[in-house]
This record gives structure tokens, sequence and C-alpha cells, in this order.
């Protein structure tokens, strides 16, 4: 997508060759200023402090921090090594994980000189890869957004909410849930796009409201317990989030107060689409709730709040009392039952062990087995 103009990717080799260059997204919307990674540990942190953060952006970044490590010494005790501390930075994305074992299983077969080459070139097939799947998630998309225009008879503005960040910034280009709303948007489909601030980190009022701005999609932010509101007056046509990572039978884990969404809309029968690449799905487990690790963020993420002040500084304010704790989880697990249905790279499915087979006919023999780390 484009920044003031220019095509941009989220991630990407710096002139040199080796370093690997990300935007901080900790700094957006105020400042977009770009980030050098040299080092194992500079890609570790990158993702634990979320300068990078969504899930196929984790997983490319893993990617790359594999390449960085193997630079500086690719015996196997260091990929081994740098492969634990990469698996440590977050735990409930999936595509961690699958980025991880890609690139590891690859780096194993290999003798230690000729490592280094082969991480950078599958890191940046990852990136391709994920690039070329989003835009294929936006197609499949574009269809669901079509058809409500097309029940409207063209006659008004297409009107979706999405929760948290999982645009382009979440991942290497176009995004996932994002995706089908830019093509829509480029197609002439009038769209508006209700986005939830997505509290305590603000990835929607900080980074989805951004990157819709910058493509110029109309878009108005709205605090996240808006959104059950808006559906009661029918100012909702379709939800649309991403996951970070979807079990076999459909359930969706997402950033915190995803499966609050997901309630609103099924009580107002409003149609809520979860868009997710292929990596995303994690084969090994069904029931979400009690399988997928919730990660718990520091609680200063929730106490204390970073904005611009009116003379243009940016300030970081405690909006909490002393001394009273704060719980900060940052995910939830949405049940396939209150999903209507998947976007992925190959189609939309029901959001069912069923459904996804249908699409990824190759999992039938599953499950296949994965080593935890690497
Ligand atoms: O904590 P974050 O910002 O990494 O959470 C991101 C999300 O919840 C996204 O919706 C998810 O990763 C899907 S991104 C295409």
């Amino acid at each position: 997508m484009k920044v003031n103009g220019k095509p941009t990717r989220s991630i990407w080799l710096a002139d040199d060759g080796w370093a690997v260059e990300i935007i901080d997204q900790t700094k957006l919307p105020h400042a977009f200023e770009i980030s050098r990674l040299e080092t194992l540990d500079d890609a570790a942190r990158a993702i634990s402090d979320m300068l990078v953060r969504g899930a196929p952006l984790i997983g490319a970044t893993a990617a790359y921090g594999l390449a960085l490590a193997m630079r500086a010494d690719p015996s196997t005790e260091h990929l081994e090594r740098a492969g634990k501390i990469l698996f440590a930075t977050r735990p409930t994305a999936v595509n961690l994980r699958w980025a991880l074992q890609d690139v590891g299983a690859r780096l194993r077969a290999l003798a230690p000189g000729e490592r280094a080459a082969a991480a950078y070139a599958r890191a940046a097939a990852i990136c391709d890869e994920d690039v070329a799947i989003n835009h294929a998630i936006g197609e499949h998309g574009l269809g669901l957004i079509r058809a409500v225009w097309d029940k409207a008879e063209k006659a008004r503005t297409v009107n979706l909410l999405t929760h948290c960040n999982a645009g382009w910034l979440a991942t290497v280009d176009w995004g996932t849930a994002l995706s089908p709303i830019y093509l829509a948007h480029d197609a002439g489909i009038p769209v508006h796009v209700w986005v939830d601030e997505t509290r305590p980190r603000n990835q929607g009022a900080s980074l989805t409201a951004w990157e819709l701005g910058q493509h110029g999609v109309p878009h108005t932010v709205i605090a996240d317990n808006a959104g059950g509101h808006l559906m009661q007056h029918g100012k909702v046509d379709l939800c649309i989030t991403g996951t970070d990572r979807t079990t076999a039978r459909g359930d969706v884990c997402n950033k915190i107060g995803t499966y609050l969404k997901a309630l609103a809309a099924h009580d107002n029968e409003v149609p809520f689409y979860v868009a997710l690449p292929g990596p995303t799905i994690d084969w090994t487990i069904e029931d979400g709730v009690a399988e997928i690790p919730i990660e718990e963020r520091d609680g200063r993420e929730l106490s204390e709040v970073t904005g611009r002040t009116a003379d243009g500084a940016i300030a970081t304010v405690r909006i909490t009392p002393e001394g009273s704790a704060a719980a900060n989880f940052a995910f939830d697990v949405t049940p396939a039952r209150l999903v209507t249905g998947l976007v992925t790279e190959r189609g939309v499915c029901a959001a069912s062990t069923e459904g996804l087979l249908s699409l990824y006919p190759e999992r039938h023999n599953r499950p296949e087995v994965w080593a935890v780390v690497l």
C-alpha cells in the first residue's frame, strides 16, 4: 500500500542487502519512523515490544530474525537457540511457530555455510507469499461486500465494522480483514468503516485509522463499546476482523474484545466474517478457549495512554488511580458458532472442520505432528 503516495511494505531488506527495516508501529500515527534490525535480539525485541505486530508480520519478522542469527553464527547450536528466543517473544499468533518451523526445518537440512543465504531467501519468499495470499483474501472478501451493495441496489454506502488492525501494517502488504475493503474502495463501491479504537493499545485508533486514511477510505473511529449500539440501529452491514490463530474446527482467537463484537453481531443478525491466511490455522487444536495460549501483557499498557499534546509533543499519562491493579489480556476466542464465515486465500468457507477441509483438503491427513519449538 502507499504511504504519502509511495508504495510501501511493512518489512523489507535495507539497501545494504542484509539488515532488515521495519516501520516502528509504536510511533504511529504521530510519526512514520523506520527501524533497522541488525541482530537476532533486535528482531526478537521488535516483536515482543510490538514495533511489529499482527500475526503474519510477526511470522515474517521471525523468519528474518533467523536469517540475522545465521549471518552472525550459522552453527546448529545457534540455530536452535535463535528459534527458542524468537518463539518466546509472543505466545498467541501461530504464524510465529509456523514461520520458525518452516525456516528452521529447511536450515537444519543444510550445511552451516549455506544457512544464512537460504534463510534470507526463504524469509523473502514468505513475505512475497504473504502479499499474494492477502491479495487473494481481498478478492474473495470483495465478493461479500459487493453482495451487500448489490442487495442495497447500489443505492447507499456499505458500512463495515472492524476491530484491532488487520490491515497491511499487520501483514507484509494488503492486510487480511482490510484487504477486501481496499479492493472494494478501489472498485468504486462506496464503503465506510467503523474502526473500534481497540483498547488498550489502540491498534484501531492509531493504526487502522491511519492506514485507511492513507488510502482515502472513509472511516470513523468509535469507542470499543459502541459497536453493539450501532448494530442495533442498523448501521453495520458486515463485521470483518482478522485472527491470530484459527483452530481446526474454526474457533478464532483475535484481539481482546473481538468475542464481544461477535456476540453483538449474532444478536443483531449482522454477518461476522473473519479473514485469515492459511498459516494462521493451527491444525493441531480444536477448542480455542481451552487450547490457545492467551498473552497477558504489562498492565501499564492499560493504566497509561500515550498521545500527542496540543503543543505537538508526545506524552504518556496515567489514567487509573495509583495502586489500582490492571490486568491486560491481549486476546480472546470467538467460538466458531458465532462466525458467519472464514475468508481465506482459497475462498470463503463455513467456520467448521468441514468448511476448512473443503478448502484445505490436503489436511485430511492431519494431525501433522509439530514439534513445540522448531
Ligand atoms: O496484538 P496485535 O496488535 O499483534 O494483535 C493483532 C490482531 O489481533 C490482528 O487482528 C491479527 O493479528 C490478525 S492480523 C492480519
